[in-house]
């Protein structure tokens, strides 16, 4: 496997993304590989901070204040881990980076897409990930799985988490070669099977 990959994992809530994200670990571990598993927001001592106003606060918060608190977080994350693990050789796997912001800022909030890429290419140097798994789910079955307890983002309406996930499949098919888009409404184990077939063609190549 090509040492210093950078990993990501992009879905909507309820996706099952972060389950999986435990599987991929034990799979590494099996493998020896050398992985750091992050996400964002969150990823760092100060993006925890950011997380918790991003997710818990309760007052407005405008869009364009929501999309550069996302990128004070990636900004803070890429340059005092990511990267640097990257250079050590290190596989990062991220749960969601750039494009949950094109999806849920751009496509569910409406705000200017050529804005967010120029923000994303900012903060993250214009590196992007080297694959990205998409989980893409039924909105109806996604909004199920989270349950009743949900946090900001999550209590946005139906119509907001349908534009979310058509804004991935978007993205996916303009980028092919980076993005596997993978049926997340089946079970865990069924899941897992199809990201298994995309890690075991990046460990036996
Ligand atoms: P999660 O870590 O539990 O998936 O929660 C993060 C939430 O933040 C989720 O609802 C998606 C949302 N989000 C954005 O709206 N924009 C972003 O750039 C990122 C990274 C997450």
């Amino acid at each position: 496997m090509k040492k210093g990959l950078f990993i990501t994992l992009e879905g909507a809530d309820g996706s099952g993304k972060t389950t999986q994200l435990k599987k991929i670990a034990e799979y590494f571990d099996e493998h020896n590989i050398n992985y750091l598993i992050t996400r964002d927001p969150g990823g760092t001592d100060l993006g925890l901070k950011l997380r918790d106003i991003l997710l818990n606060y309760e007052g407005d918060v405008s869009d364009n204040c929501e999309l550069l608190l996302y990128l004070a977080d990636r900004a803070q994350h890429i340059d005092t881990k990511i990267f640097p693990a990257i250079e050590r050789g290190v596989v990062v796997v991220c749960d969601r980076h750039i494009d949950s912001t094109v999806a849920y800022q751009g496509y569910g909030r409406g705000l200017d897409i050529e804005k967010i890429n120029l923000l994303n290419n900012i903060v993250t140097h214009s590196k992007k990930p080297d694959l990205t798994l998409l989980f893409d789910v039924d909105t109806d079955t996604a909004s199920k799985r989270v349950g009743e307890n949900k946090d900001r983002l999550e209590s946005l309406s139906k119509e907001f988490h349908k534009k979310v996930r058509m804004g991935y499949l978007e993205l996916a098919k303009a980028e092919p070669e980076r993005f596997r888009v993978l049926d997340a409404n089946r079970s865990i184990d069924e899941v897992f099977e199809q990201v298994k077939d995309v890690l075991d063609s990046l460990v036996l190549s």
